[in-house]
């Protein structure tokens, strides 16, 4: 439970917000790569922390993103033309570069230098893991950029995809971290049948095998670890055969999940970026260390992570005015909530809590030990940002591109943390991180 201000504090991202602030001082994915596919392709329309913008490629195939009203008469830069290196606001002509420099002037008298004491807001970007990231923050503070394990794989060995979710960024990552909802949300009653008992050993268990004891076992015992870049958690369940079953999810502040993966070298991380105080969006990444995916992995993968309206692509189908397609007979008879795929499950509880949960309300018990972790690292990132201490995982030092997540299990006798979270970290069992 949080009061009322405390809420409002990590909530709101808009600029000069305290929490804005703090969010304007690290790399955000806000596009797709696909989505400007060639130089002087079409601009799109993007927004970020309450910013609106507009996003480009030029010439050079470099991005630009640049803010979507133009510094003469804040005419929509989104009209504008992309050639010739910048974008041409279509008002009056002022064409500019995407470093923010006005480039051309037309319309102005000939011989004057005006054009040199202009430029558009634009913020540097760079582009991985096929997504194009970029910063807000203040020049003199741009952290190195991200440094994951998937922005250091090949192109076809990493799926990403985004996918707009109508409330705000905490609702969604808390539901990223949150393990005892497994249980019951995501269950298929099929799931209740017992499936691939031979998996009931310490290793790695079968997918089916893990569905199984999470829909016998609704209970999580939650254990949160703190690490410099935001914590580590387990969720232990017991196994049939008295083993433990441990799914290690890693926080990444401020809102970057890894999810716990049933196989060993692929991973799924969750990124809720904050479009604006009533609006994230989830980036999701998919990545595998070992081999590429294959054309049918990535389409299935951008198709479940992202089911979009054929008659308004840019809308999800399923949303709150249709009530996400709910199947009352479902819920009984196949997927208890009556809703999917899974993502789309997430999506209908998040967003139905309001645009702004208030958490001053609630009720929460032991399972819910990492969301109460989160938010208490969220304030203190807020206040120790105000009182100029370092915020986490900035720091060049900070392994970011070692932050696993998995799902395995362990004997009766073995420690989660020594082998758990730490086969996480490194993908290889019972090996410690430092
Ligand atoms: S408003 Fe853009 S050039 Fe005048
Ligand atoms: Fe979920």
């Amino acid at each position: 439970m949080l009061t009322t201000e405390e809420n409002e504090l990590i909530c709101r991202v808009g600029p000069g917000t305290p929490m804005g602030d703090v969010m304007r001082r690290y790399w955000h994915p806000l596009i797709i790569s696909d989505e400007l596919p060639e130089p002087d392709c079409a601009p799109i329309r993007a927004r970020l922390l309450g910013e609106q913008l507009v996003a480009f490629r030029d010439t050079n195939g470099d991005v630009g993103i640049v803010a979507d009203s133009c510094p003469h008469r804040g005419a929509s830069m989104f009209f504008g033309i992309n050639q010739e290196c910048g974008l041409m606001c279509i008002y009056h002509g002022w064409k500019f570069d995407v470093n923010g420099n006005c480039v051309d002037m037309p319309s102005d008298i000939p011989g004057s230098n005006f054009i040199d004491k202009v430029h558009i807001t634009a913020y540097p970007t760079v582009e991985s893991a096929g997504v194009i990231w970029v910063y807000m923050g203040p020049k003199e503070h741009q952290p190195p950029p991200p440094n994951y394990i998937f922005n250091n794989l090949p192109a076809d060995h990493v799926i990403a995809f985004r996918v707009p979710i109508y409330c705000n960024y905490l609702q969604s990552m808390e539901g990223n971290i949150d393990s005892t909802h497994l249980g019951t949300l995501h269950v298929y009653h099929q799931d209740k049948v017992p499936v691939d008992l031979d998996s009931d050993k310490p290793g790695y268990p079968s997918a089916k095998f893990s569905l199984y004891t999470r829909a016998k076992y609704r209970y999580a015992r939650v254990d949160v670890q703190d690490t410099d870049y935001g914590f580590r958690l387990i969720a232990e369940r017991p196994t049939d055969q008295g083993n433990k079953h441990i799914r290690t999810n890693c926080l990444v502040l401020p809102y970057t999940a890894f999810i716990a993966s049933q196989r060993s070298g692929s991973g799924g991380v969750l990124i809720q970026v904050p479009i604006d105080d009533e609006t994230n969006q989830r980036v999701g990444i998919r990545y595998n260390v070992k081999e590429p995916f294959t054309a049918a992995e990535r389409r299935s993968t951008i198709e479940q992570g992202a089911l979009m309206d054929p008659v308004d692509p840019k809308k999800r189908m399923k949303r709150i005015d249709n009530d996400y397609m709910l199947d009352r007979w479902a819920q009984k008879n196949t997927v208890l909530a009556g809703i999917w795929p899974i993502p789309e499950q997430d999506y209908a509880l998040i967003e139905t809590m309001g645009a702004i949960y208030d958490r001053s309300k609630e009720h929460l018990y032991g399972g819910d030990a990492a969301i109460i972790r989160c938010r208490q690292m969220l304030l203190s990132m807020v206040r120790d940002f105000q009182e100029g201490k370092p915020l986490p995982g900035l720091d060049p030092s900070v392994q970011t591109q070692k932050i696993r997540s998995e799902e395995i299990i362990i004997g009766p006798d073995d420690d989660a943390w020594l082998v758990g979270a730490d086969a996480g970290e490194n993908t290889v069992r019972g090996e410690r991180l430092r």
